[in-house]
């Protein structure tokens, strides 16, 4: 990536986008977000996310980026420390200023609740940010539930729930590593763990054992990747919520919540809830609509509360 001449273009955009995240700025209990959404702010395929003192930009496109523009307007609006691109069709990490990227791992704080993030260590940081305002929701209706946390990662969803007092909070992933930076932040916001609640395993062969052991559950959180791994030769249709929003409903007790995360685009909105209302035999019935904060314009998160009844 070769620096190319100063963009007054981008620089303004960048400018910007900072000025409308002005209370972002102003508040001290919050300091991870996104400080620029290419789509819909000036410059398809850049987007530009602050973790503390680092600046972590995401670059989708295969022609140069202006970075030195990038770099010094963006030491001038939030005096970074660390500014890294990750180009992700080369697949490569490049530091702009500060410390080597890959060595980052910092503490960042979200309205009180803190997490251990890698911001160039992996395709993601540890810690999606489009989902600030489902951990605002779920932390505000966990109270005395029992919460099972599906396609956990690192936890934050389920931390939520349990900074906004479940009882207990069950987390379910494939990935050992990502349990294990599920307990760190748990640790770090000095909420209880153990290993009974972070249960690694595959979700399509804990779901039907949970429903034959009858477990009971308040909340269930339903957060499967895109497009979910194959299993037993079976490839689950995209995020396959007609089958897991049916063992969500098994699992759950009457008036119990079901959160479900629509991360693909090639369905509408409706499309997908009519898939979990199928699902569930009319038994869930939708509570509550959310997407990504402000920092994301364009709403790029959909999320479905649904109740059960
Ligand atoms: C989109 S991430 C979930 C993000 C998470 N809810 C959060 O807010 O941080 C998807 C996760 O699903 C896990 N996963 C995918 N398929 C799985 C399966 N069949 N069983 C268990 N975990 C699975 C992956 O390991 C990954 O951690």
């Amino acid at each position: 990536m070769n620096p190319c001449e100063s963009s007054p273009d981008l620089e303004h955009a960048l400018r910007e986008a900072w000025s409308r995240r002005q209370p972002l700025h102003d508040d001290p209990d919050i300091d991870v977000y996104r400080i620029f959404h290419g789509y819909t702010e000036g410059q398809n395929g850049l987007d530009i996310e602050k973790f503390g003192p680092v600046a972590r930009i995401v670059w989708k496109n295969e022609e140069n980026l202006e970075a030195e523009t990038l770099r010094r307007t963006l030491i001038e609006l939030g005096d970074f420390e660390t500014i890294a691109v990750r180009q992700t069709q080369r697949r490569t990490v490049e530091r702009l200023h500060g410390e080597a990227p890959e060595e980052v791992e910092i503490d960042v704080q979200e309205y009180g609740l803190r997490f251990r993030v890698r911001p160039f260590a992996d395709e993601n940081s540890g810690l999606f940010l489009d989902a600030r305002p489902a951990r605002q929701w779920i932390r505000e209706h966990s109270e005395g539930r029992r919460v099972l946390n599906l396609f956990a990662y690192t936890g934050s969803l389920g931390i939520a729930a349990a900074a906004g007092g479940a009882q207990t909070v069950v987390h379910v992933d494939g990935k050992r590593n990502a349990l294990e930076r599920a307990r760190v932040n748990h640790t770090l916001n000095e909420l209880p763990v153990d290993d009974r609640s972070l249960l690694r395993g595959n979700i399509y062969t804990h779901l039907p054992r949970a429903v034959r052991q009858g477990q009971r559950f308040d909340a269930v959180i339903l957060d499967p990747p895109p497009q979910l791994p194959r299993i037993k030769g079976r490839r689950p249709q995209g995020q396959d919520f007609a089958t897991l929003a049916r063992f969500a409903t098994d699992l759950l007790e009457d008036e119990g919540w079901v959160l479900c995360f629509f991360n693909r685009y090639d369905k509408s909105l409706e499309r997908y809830e009519q898939e979990v209302a199928d699902a569930s035999d009319g038994k869930l019935q939708p509570l509550w609509r959310g997407t990504s904060g402000d920092d994301f314009p364009e709403g790029e998160l959909r999320v479905t509360a649904w109740i059960k009844r």
